[in-house]
């Protein structure tokens, strides 16, 4: 007993918990995902396990993009990426909704399949089922030699390293890591975009370990925004574009390890539905990055204000009008549009971390969850 523990403890790395370790090795685990890979220097982007079948995914007439969980959210931020830089069409697709469908697939239509464990059964199906519709099927895989590896034509592993906490947070930031070089390095080859939007999104890229270790820099002040929320019976998590998968996954988050009610949703859609939840106890997280649809974002904000809602806003280093109208507001480093999620997400596993804690909860084994569900 005194031995299992000493080794956790070790394996822990001298933090608290694994979802703790895993989400302030960030800088490291996105670093070790584009090592190698993304040499800028070169002004090379090189994706070793994408090869003998390169050309069908060049060629891509349509791309699925498949996962369950975190994984489905990191298909969905990729979804933007592949139909801005690569402009594919492009369908994103919980595994277990797609594999009892008849889905329609023809010649030139490729998949990839996004797993951290590579075990999970209903992504697994989903895999066998475009195969056996003639597809060829990539993976975006952490855990190496596992089925999905195994079952899929060719990928590109995370090497995020393993991730023990339930909730994945390290295998998001690398598995947006991952497609969006996949996303980049196709884009040029297929000519959407220029050499030097090229160069300049590789060195966006490049700088994000070192942005996602100023972005961890908060956690105090997360802490303490974490005191505040911790009794909430009900968040709302709200953005747009890129931003609007990273406000599910922020609620997931929430929802996995703290049990609080959250849900996420594209902030336009705020006015069809979940406006009428908002009053004085509800707090609503905006992520309020500036970008194209910030002048949006800020007229949502004003809508949850004039209701009395609670504002908890990330956006861009030294903002001001977001900043101004929110109850609390958290800063991320300025980035390109295309690389934020790897920063926007940073401040929502904090936020949910330290109010699970707050509520006593069990952050790396959540009641009810698995980390690998392997059963349909
Ligand atoms: C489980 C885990 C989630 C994960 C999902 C998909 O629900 O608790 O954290 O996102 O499975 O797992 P995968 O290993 O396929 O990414």
């Amino acid at each position: 007993q005194t031995i299992d523990m000493e080794l956790e403890a070790i394996e822990k790395g001298g933090y608290d918990h694994f979802m703790q370790k895993e989400v302030f090795e960030q800088p490291e685990s996105i670093a070790n995902c584009m090592r190698g890979r993304l040499v800028l220097e070169k002004g090379e982007l090189v994706l070793g396990g994408i090869n003998e079948y390169s050309q069908s995914l060049i060629h891509a007439k349509k791309i699925t993009l498949l996962g369950c969980g975190t994984s489905w959210h990191a298909g969905l931020v990729a979804e933007y990426l592949f139909e801005d830089i690569c402009r594919i069409p492009v369908e994103v697709e919980y595994a277990s909704e797609f594999r009892y469908r008849n889905p329609i697939i023809n010649e030139g239509d490729v998949f990839i399949a996004i797993s951290q464990s590579g075990e999970t059964a209903d992504t697994l199906a989903a895999i066998e089922l475009a195969k056996s519709k003639g597809a060829i099927v990539f993976g975006v895989v952490n855990v190496v030699g596992s089925s999905i590896a195994r079952e899929t034509h060719e990928g590109a592993y995370l090497h995020a390293g393993p991730e023990i906490g339930v909730a994945s947070t390290k295998a998001f930031t690398a598995q947006v890591t991952v497609l969006s070089m996949i996303a980049i390095k196709m884009g040029l080859l297929r000519g959407t975009i220029s050499q030097s939007q090229f160069q300049l999104l590789i060195s966006e890229l490049n700088q994000i370990p070192k942005k996602v270790a100023t972005a961890l820099k908060n956690n105090d002040q997360i802490e303490a925004l974490a005191e505040i929320y911790k009794d909430a019976q009900n968040f709302l998590y709200l953005g747009r574009g890129n931003n609007f998968p990273v406000a599910l996954e922020g609620a997931l988050k929430l929802k996995e390890i703290s049990y609080i009610h959250a849900e996420g949703y594209p902030a336009a859609e705020m006015k069809h539905g979940p406006i009428a939840l908002i009053d004085e106890d509800m707090p609503v997280v905006f992520i309020a990055t500036q970008d194209d649809s910030y002048e949006k974002i800020v007229s949502n904000i004003q809508e949850v204000k004039s209701r009395k809602g609670k504002v908890i806003a990330i956006v861009t280093e030294g903002d001001i009008l977001a900043s101004s109208m929110a109850d609390y507001s958290i800063e991320i480093p300025k980035s390109h549009y295309v690389v934020t999620p790897l920063l926007s997400v940073i401040p929502l596993q904090l936020l949910s971390y330290h109010i699970a804690l707050k509520r006593g909860c069990n952050v790396d084994q959540p009641r009810n969850l698995a980390k690998s569900v392997t059963v349909e």
